[in-house]
């Protein structure tokens, strides 16, 4: 039987106080829509059907061209945004799971389990709900005397009675694709919100004597519908949780997973250590045996295999294996750095390759530089890439020495085997094997300190 699906992301999501709609707030790296939409795969839909509608343009750049969009251009109602729909899916045969944008932490094993249960149950109607020990601002599952479901009742239409009710609905239902935009027909809004609800063709399938199931969560944790910023930073917690716990299986080290935060995308190699209070964002990859200490932050970097990271950014770079950098150290975006390469305290790297076995073990700026291989920057380099308007490019040959605080004026090359004298300001290339001093050259002056007055002798 062929799946269908419709995500509903119109809404504002007033709660949030923000100018980003709702389903764009980010969970974990990707926004909850991402989310939404990556468990929906899951179930493998012949067509998936999103409804966009606030801030339709910016909704529609995050899927764009993994699913079908259509718009609600008022959002009257979860009802009415699923009818919206219709013109994509009416007289399709199969079922349709619909399912809110907002909540990102159901998964694609839940949706799959949802829609065997739907058809093995022969339902018109399967609603995805959990045991909540506060179901407040649920809609809640009322059933009778038998267990059946009868009808879902929203929390601000609920009778003191049905408030007492802990089975709550999750936003997420398996229909028939013809009865649902048939019983969608006879939806009102008769309500305390004055709103067109999906949760009413429920009731209605009911009254036709359709049959009409509950498929229970075992987790409550996965049905967080997030309305607000205090919803969001739970579904944070959890999803990190879930993402660190997925990394110990695969063997990667925390010293304290609670306190480390890594985004859904990112890949770690087994055997990675990773102390507290390490951030990996964004498309980043770590290769096995690697240690990333207390502080590190890494942004959509590639690191290798045995590397250190000691309480270091890395922002859009890539790290070949065995290189160490750190600690309080920065590798700005573009920046390469091949094996066994060596970055010390202090040091900012930025659009810069750094060739193999090359060292910057302290207080150094490299930006738009190229630096061969078993280069030595000594303590205080700078490669002065800027005049003020023009960025301009550095090129170190191979088994180059720079003494200590020197200044290379780019742009300018310094060829292979070449040595810079400490404290030069280099603003000629220099050729392969030659020495270069840019400094003025020491006088001594003997005696001459006896006259001074800081000289024991003159006090
Ligand atoms: C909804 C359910 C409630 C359930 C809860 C689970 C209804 C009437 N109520 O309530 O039973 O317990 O989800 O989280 O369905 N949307 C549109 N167009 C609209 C209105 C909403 O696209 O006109 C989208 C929103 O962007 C959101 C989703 O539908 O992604 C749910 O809307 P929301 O207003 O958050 O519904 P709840 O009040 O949470
Ligand atoms: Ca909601």
């Amino acid at each position: 039987m062929t799946n269908y699906a419709v995500i509903l992301a119109a809404g504002k999501g007033t709660r949030m106080k923000s100018d980003l709609p709702k389903v764009l707030h980010k969970v974990a790296g990707i926004s909850m829509l991402e989310h939404v939409f990556r468990s929906v795969s899951a179930i493998e839909p012949e067509k998936t059907v999103t409804v966009i509608g606030h801030k339709a343009e910016l909704v529609e750049q995050v899927l764009a061209g993994q699913t079908e969009f259509v718009r609600q251009t008022e959002q009257l109602g979860t009802g009415h945004a699923v009818m919206m729909a219709e013109p994509v899916l009416e007289n399709l045969t199969g079922q349709t799971l619909v399912i809110a944008g907002d909540t990102p932490l159901i998964t694609g094993e839940s949706l799959k389990n949802l829609i065997d249960f739907h058809i093995n149950h022969k339902n018109v109607a399967t609603i995805l709900t959990a045991e909540a020990d506060n179901p407040f601002g649920y809609g809640r599952i009322v059933r009778n005397q038998h267990g059946e479901v009868i009808k879902i009742v929203e929390q601000k239409d609920a009778s003191d009675f049905e408030q007492q009710i802990k089975e709550i609905n999750t936003g997420t239902y398996v229909f028939d694709n013809a009865r649902l935009f048939e019983a969608l027909k006879n939806i009102n809004t008769n309500n305390a919100q004055g709103e067109y609800y999906i949760t009413d063709v429920i009731g209605i399938f009911r009254e036709n004597g359709e049959k009409v199931g509950a498929y229970t969560l075992k987790d409550f944790d996965e049905s967080l519908g997030v309305n607000d910023r205090v919803a969001l930073a739970t579904a944070e917690s959890i999803m990190r949780r879930r993402i660190n716990q997925q990394h110990m299986i695969n063997g990667v080290s925390f010293v304290n997973p609670d306190a480390t935060y890594i985004d859904v995308d990112v890949e770690i190699a087994p055997e990675v250590q990773i102390e507290a209070n390490v951030t990996l964002k964004g498309q980043t990859k770590i290769g096995a045996e690697t240690i990333l200490t207390n502080g590190t932050y890494i942004v959509d970097s590639e690191i290798g295999q045995r590397a250190v990271i000691t309480n270091s950014m890395i922002e859009e770079s890539s790290l070949a294996d065995g290189v160490t950098v750190g600690p309080y150290a920065h590798i700005r975006p573009g920046s390469s750095l091949a094996k066994d390469v060596h970055v010390g305290n202090f040091v900012e790297v930025k659009a810069s390759s750094l060739g193999e076995n090359t060292k910057a073990g302290h207080l150094a700026y490299l930006g738009n530089a190229e630096l061969g291989a078993n280069v030595n920057i000594g303590a205080g380099t700078i490669t002065a890439n800027y005049d003020g308007q023009n960025k301009y490019k550095t090129l170190i040959g191979n088994n180059v020495f720079v003494g200590s605080n020197s200044t290379i004026v780019a742009p300018v090359e310094l060829g292979d085997n070449s040595l810079v004298g400490a404290g030069s300001t280099i603003t000629k290339s220099v050729p392969a094997d030659a020495i270069a001093l840019g400094r003025g050259r020491q006088t001594n002056m003997a005696e001459y300190a006896k006259r001074l007055p800081h000289h024991p002798q003159n006090k």
